[in-house]
């Protein structure tokens, strides 16, 4: 589903990916660790066509990301990944239900086609009751999975988190790894999660440890 090949990535002076390569699967679900400013968001971003490498390849269900214009880039982002990042950038002025439609408005669905996808994918979520409320009339834990309904909403071929549970206690953290796993299992989902939580990335089909700006071959 994934395959990156010698990605290099440079700020300034300061070299962060250093020739970086790997493959993931499609239904894996994988956690990229290491230390903080071992570079982890820099990759995420780059596999998610966030940002560009300065060298390197990456691939995304078959289609390569650099040979892309940055149009052609931001409809395959819109149609084709998920992201979830620590702080669930919800807006605040519209509810669940419409935050979690607005990839798919985006998309070019319309406003009916947006809505019954997102309610879909709330009520998997657990969120039924919830849907009406505003990001202030929730939880953090409903809140974030508010924002996993938003990157389901256009059936992505992968979802891309950064330390989604980060910013959660331990009990809405299990929450948010739950639907994950069960995601992979009901939907054979793919995931890139980066995560500082060694417990949760043990649970992971596969670790990923960055250090030194490549991975670490155990
Ligand atoms: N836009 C930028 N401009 C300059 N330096 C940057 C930029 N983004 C990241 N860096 C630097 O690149 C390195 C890797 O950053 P990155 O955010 O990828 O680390 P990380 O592994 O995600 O860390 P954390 O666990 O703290 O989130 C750090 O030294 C950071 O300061
Ligand atoms: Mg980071």
């Amino acid at each position: 589903m994934i395959d990156c090949r010698e990605i290099q990535k440079s700020y300034g002076t300061v070299s962060v990916l250093k020739g970086l390569s790997l493959s993931i699967a499609e239904g894996e679900l994988v956690a990229i660790t290491g230390q903080s400013g071992a570079g982890k968001s820099t990759l995420l971003h780059i596999l998610g066509g966030l940002d560009s490498p300065d060298s390197g390849s990456v691939q995304i269900a078959g289609k390569s990301l650099s040979s892309m214009n940055e149009k052609q880039r931001a409809a395959f982002r819109n149609q084709d990944l998920g992201f979830v990042f620590q702080f669930h950038q919800l807006l605040p002025e519209f509810t669940a239900l419409e935050n979690a439609c607005i990839p798919a408005l985006i998309g070019g669905a319309s406003w009916k086609e947006a809505k019954l996808k997102a309610s879909h994918w709330l009520d998997y979520l657990g969120l039924s009751e919830r849907m009406n409320h505003k990001p202030q009339a929730l939880s953090g834990g409903e809140q974030q999975r508010v924002s996993i309904a938003r990157a389901l909403v256009n059936k992505p071929s992968v979802i891309f988190a950064d330390e989604p549970s980060g910013n959660l206690d331990s009990e809405n953290a299990q929450k948010v790894h739950e639907s994950f796993q069960k995601l992979r299992k009901d939907f054979n989902q793919t995931f890139v999660v980066v995560t500082h939580n060694q417990e949760w990335a043990r649970v992971c089909d596969r670790e990923i440890r960055l250090l030194d700006g490549r991975v670490v071959t155990s």
